[in-house]
């Protein structure tokens, strides 16, 4: 395998909290359309979700930033909603707009119908991706492979596009918290399969996204977010080939819950620009390694701001091992790329300077 090979590993073993010689850094979205390239590659594609459902597209525009940024880490080009489309939601992105489903969860009878997509059939040409990005990688740096987390996943099933508060999932969560239960349940099974498929078909790191588990309140992140969770990363560990495969967890909105998120059994937790890397740090930095956190409107500042930010938030995290370093969310399709370069090389430059090296 080409594991064998891996050239930089300062991310993987970031995320085991071992030394490195800089702070490894890759950036959500960093493959999107901030860059010209991708959109000339989206537009050959006819569409997003052409783009994401062709092997050679989705490999293509996965290495994109790692050609021009010294980027220490790439990520699959896929989309969260990959996993209830395969549930036969049918998902599509109206021009413009946001990802719909033609055909939401609305009730008791849709949730029982719902089953486990198998990944190598239904859900193959991630899987190939997977194994063609692995190959035209070659070892330069690791893949991450992700799945949203099933709370998000079923804020979108249940709402049937995206929402400023899924006020339909929460209210389904409060009227009728068993069927809410039955869906997750199902939704969990479906996520756990699915990264589980990703790490046998070569992805090295796995994250999941929690992005909107923040608008829940304490008890019902617990019940609703927390838990599945957690049931996620018990079927990781329970798997041959995702056993010794990192899991990063990010709860976008959730550092109220950081202690319970690194009690569920993964190596790292996705941070928001809500909190600092050291306040972090100090809450659960003995148990698990950190990924982020600049504000993604960082990117819009001066190069002097992007450096003096940066240089701040490494000051921030101390020269410990076990931070990765990342946008508190994804990258805003209005970045100039050069601003990118210029975060990405001041992290490596201020990462050796705090260490000495
Ligand atoms: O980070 C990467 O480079 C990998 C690719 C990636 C995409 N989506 C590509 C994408 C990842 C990791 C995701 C995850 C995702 N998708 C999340 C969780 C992370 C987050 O942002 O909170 C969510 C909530 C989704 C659902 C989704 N997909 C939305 C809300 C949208 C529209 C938002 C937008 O930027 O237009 C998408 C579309 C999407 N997924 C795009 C990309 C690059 C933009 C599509 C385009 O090219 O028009």
């Amino acid at each position: 395998m080409a594991s064998d090979t891996l050239r930089n590993d300062r991310f993987l073993r970031a995320l085991r909290r071992e030394p490195t010689d800089t702070t490894p850094v890759w950036l959500m979205r960093q493959a999107g359309r901030y860059l010209p390239e991708y959109r000339a590659t989206r537009a050959r594609a006819g569409s997003f979700l052409a783009l994401a459902k062709t092997p050679e597209l989705a490999c293509e525009v996965t290495l994109q930033p790692l050609a021009r940024f010294e980027l220490d880490a790439a990520i699959l080009f896929s989309d969260i909603l990959t996993v209830p489309d395969a549930m036969g939601l049918g998902l599509y992105f109206a021009d413009g707009e946001g990802p719909k489903f033609e055909r939401p969860v609305g009730g008791a009878d849709d949730i029982a119908r719902l089953h486990v997509p198998d990944p190598e059939t239904e859900l193959r040409y991630v899987m190939d991706a997977v194994r063609l990005i692995r190959r035209e990688l070659d070892g330069r740096v690791p893949l991450i492979g992700f799945a949203g987390s099933p709370w998000t996943l079923a804020c979108y099933m249940i709402e049937g596009e995206g929402s400023r508060d899924f006020a339909r999932a929460k209210a389904l969560a409060w009227n009728e918290p068993a069927l809410m239960h039955r869906l997750l349940d199902t939704v969990a099974q479906a996520v756990a399969r699915y990264l589980a498929a990703q790490a046998a078909a070569g992805a090295q790191a796995l994250m999941v996204f929690d992005t909107w588990g923040g608008l829940l309140g304490p008890a019902q992140f617990r019940e609703f977010s927390l838990r599945y969770h957690a049931e996620v990363a018990a079927a990781l560990r329970a798997d041959p080939a995702a056993r010794t495969v990192p899991l990063i967890l990010f709860a976008k909105g959730a550092n109220g819950h950081l202690e319970a998120l690194a009690d569920t059994g993964c190596a790292a937790l996705g941070l928001d620009w809500t909190i600092t890397l050291g306040e972090a740090r100090a809450r659960v930095g003995a148990r698990v390694a950190l990924q982020g956190n600049v504000d993604p409107a960082l990117l819009l500042a001066r190069p002097e701001a992007i450096r003096a930010e940066v240089e701040a938030a490494i000051a921030d995290f101390g020269a410990h091992p076990g931070h990765v370093f990342n946008l508190g969310h994804g990258i805003t399709p209005g970045v100039e790329p050069e601003h990118v370069r210029t975060l990405v090389d001041a992290v490596h430059e201020a990462g050796r300077r705090i260490r000495g090296t």
